[in-house]
């Protein structure tokens, strides 16, 4: 009985952690969909790795506080990554609190060089 509620209880503790994981946003399927030129009905042939090979350009993105990106200001970084799928790659934006834009911040900040 014991250790079917210690079992019980790894088990949540487990998928508490994994369900915190994803919340934040996953770094691989981030780093995916930053290479997938499909991403969001895009339609240029153009992914973010594209033009931002490896991540290039991106290592001080997170830290900002606005981007001056194609002659505007943006003040949040969601803004600033749907821009790209609507003007570079044709796509439409992603809701800011979609998973898909989790994992591509989660992506961008792993680059972040200190
Ligand atoms: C056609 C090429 C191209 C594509 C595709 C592209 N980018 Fe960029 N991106 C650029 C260029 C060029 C800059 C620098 C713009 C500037 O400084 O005005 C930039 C800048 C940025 C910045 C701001 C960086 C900073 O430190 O201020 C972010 C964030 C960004 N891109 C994210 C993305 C994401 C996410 C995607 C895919 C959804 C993407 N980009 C697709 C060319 C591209």
């Amino acid at each position: 009985m014991r250790a079917a509620r210690r079992g019980i209880y790894t088990f949540l503790a487990v998928f508490f952690v994994i369900s915190l994981a994803d919340a934040a946003g996953n770094v691989e399927r981030g780093k995916a969909l930053f290479n997938d030129p499909k991403l969001s009905g895009s339609k240029t042939g153009f992914s973010c790795g594209y033009c931002h090979r490896n991540g290039r350009g991106l290592e001080e993105a997170i830290d900002k506080k606005e981007w001056k990106l194609m002659g505007k200001k943006y003040y949040k970084i969601e803004d600033a990554i749907n821009i790209f799928i609507e003007k570079a790659m044709h796509g439409r934006p992603l809701a800011p609190n979609s998973q898909e834009m989790l994992d591509l911040i989660a992506y961008i900040s792993s680059l972040h060089r200190d």
